[in-house]
Order: C-alpha cells, then sequence, then structure tokens
C-alpha cells in the first residue's frame, strides 16, 4: 500500500495571456474549478497508474469536502482516514500563462487542522508526503512510518531542515532546491543533502527531466519532449508514479524514467492530475 499525507485544494485555474506584474491589472481567458492540492493530486495520479492507495487529510464541512471525498471514492482512492474539520476546505487560485506555466496561491483552510492525531493509520510499504501540512503532522508521518519515505519538499518551510535525515528520497523541484542549499549547483548541493538523506535526491527539472542523485552516483535522466498544456501538477504526478515505481520494487534510475513519461503525459492535458497508465502506454512504452 502506498500511503499519501496531504492537502486537498480547490483550483481555481485562471488562464491569462501573460502573467501581471506588480500594480498591473490583467483580463483572464477563462477561469476553470479542478480537484488539487499536492497530496490529493499525488493519491489519485498513483491510483490511475494502479497502485493501491491511502489518503491521509483534510477537507472542510462544507460542499467542496464532500466532493472531494466523493472524487477520492470514484478514482479508488481509500478514503478511511480523510478527516472533515469544522472549517472552509483549502483552495488554490493558480495563473496559468500560454506557455503552461503557473503561479499558485494556496489558502490552506482545513489543511492547516490536519494534526498528528489524525494520522491513526497503519502507513504503508510507502509513504509521500508534501509540505501544505503542518510540520508537526509531516515529522509525526516521517516517524510513524517504517516503509520507503519519500518527502515532495512543496513548498519548502525552513523547518523541513531538521527532518532530513528520517527521509528516504528527497524530490525538491529546482526552486525548492535552490531554496534549500542556497546553490543550483546540482551534483554539490545534493551531495550536501546526502550527508542528511538517506538514499537518494531526486531534483525536476520540468522538460529537462529529472537529477537522480545517491551516495555513488549522480546524473541527469531525461525527460521524453512534449508540448506542453498545462505544467500544474506535473511534479505531484511524478512524485505520484515514483511512489508505484518503488513500491513495485524498481530501481532508482528506472523509477525516475517512469515516472518523467508519466509527468510528460500530465502536462499535455490541462489541470494537476495524472493520466491512467492505459493513457501513458499510448505515447510510451512502460
Ligand atoms: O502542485 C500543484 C498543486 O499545488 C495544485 O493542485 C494546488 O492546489 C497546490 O497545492
Amino acid at each position: 500500500m502506498i500511503t499519501v499525507v496531504g492537502s486537498y485544494n480547490v483550483d481555481l485555474i485562471i488562464r491569462v495571456e501573460k502573467f501581471p506584474q506588480a500594480s498591473e491589472t490583467v483580463f483572464t481567458e477563462g477561469v476553470k474549478v479542478y480537484h488539487g492540492g499536492k497530496g490529493s493530486n499525488q493519491a489519485v495520479s498513483a491510483s490511475r497508474l494502479n497502485g493501491r492507495v491511502t489518503l491521509i487529510a483534510a477537507v472542510g464541512n462544507d460542499n467542496y469536502g464532500e466532493e472531494a471525498i466523493k472524487f477520492w471514492q470514484e478514482e479508488k482512492v481509500d478514503t478511511s482516514y480523510v478527516k472533515v474539520k469544522r472549517g472552509r476546505t483549502g483552495m488554490a487560485y493558480i495563473l496559468v500563462n500560454r506557455k503552461g506555466e503557473n503561479m499558485i496561491v494556496v489558502d490552506r483552510g482545513a489543511n492547516s487542522m490536519l494534526t498528528s492525531s489524525d494520522l491513526d493509520g497503519t502507513l504503508g510499504k510507502v509513504t509521500l508526503i508534501q509540505l501544505e501540512v503542518n510540520m508537526d503532522v509531516v515529522k509525526t508521518a516521517l516517524t510513524k512510518s517504517h516503509g520507503v519515505k519519500i518527502l515532495n519538499p512543496a513548498p519548502v518551510v525552513s523547518e523541513v531542515r531538521s527532518l532530513l535525515e528520517m527521509v528516504d528520497v528527497l524530490t525538491p523541484n529546482e526552486i525548492e532546491f535552490m531554496e534549500l542549499t542556497g546553490t543550483n549547483d546540482l551534483s554539490y548541493g545534493t551531495l550536501v543533502l546526502l550527508k542528511r538523506v538517506n538514499k537518494a535526491v531526486i531534483v525536476t527539472l520540468g522538460e529537462k527531466g529529472a537529477f537522480l542523485a545517491t551516495r555513488n552516483r549522480a546524473f541527469r535522466i531525461p525527460s521524453p519532449k512534449v508540448k506542453p498544456v498545462d505544467t500544474t501538477g506535473a511534479g505531484d504526478v511524478f512524485n505520484a508514479a515514483l511512489a508505484v515505481a518503488l513500491h513495485e520494487e524498481m530501481d532508482l534510475e528506472d523509477a525516475v524514467s517512469f515516472a518523467n513519461k508519466v509527468a510528460s503525459v500530465s502536462v499535455m492535458t490541462e489541470g494537476a492530475l495524472g493520466p491512467t497508465i492505459e493513457e501513458v502506454r499510448k505515447h510510451f512504452e512502460v
């Protein structure tokens, strides 16, 4: 089983020709509402790849929360440990420009009400965590989990540095990597992180693929070239695919290469969720 501990947000995707600058007003080309939140995106995307997934998350006691639970059930994600909190469901305001790039502002709502005592379920063979929930929840999940622990440090919060010894696989994107290490030198920065992270640091590089570093080797694994429509959630889909691959005991290099392919398919359509394994197979051999 894969356990995802993380957030749910209603995503308001606001399409613009170009991002506004400070003090500038722009018109939107259309607004759409999707299910989002890094935890939910990762759980649903892993389930779509045939992973058996349990989600530990919190929603508000509003219609959005109800809809989220229905959605997870349709997507075959186990919701036994989803908590309904008195308050509003998380909401993310996402600008997407013509190049498919995004800017995101999150109102955490119920996500910030998830507590350590909500982690009463058994954590699976692989546990996948991000940072849109409180740090004590992240710490408890890392402490309680006895399987492979993947931490996607998104968005970076400074306290995460004190937890790195508990992490097996750390998966920052380039911005998060820079925030964590203070350098954009991948070889050097991953070496520094590997003094504390147990097994591997994988830096996701968007269209350039991902940089995989372990104590023995460090190299870039390229991604297939595709035309992006919306890159929102590509990192979530990558993490989901990585969790599924590591759950199936693929080696790290094959797991990253699989995750690159799945993430590439995900950016060809709008929204933050990943493709099913059948959709991936239409494009690539996996
Ligand atoms: O990683 C993309 C996600 O970040 C969006 O779905 C949004 O909800 C924010 O959590």
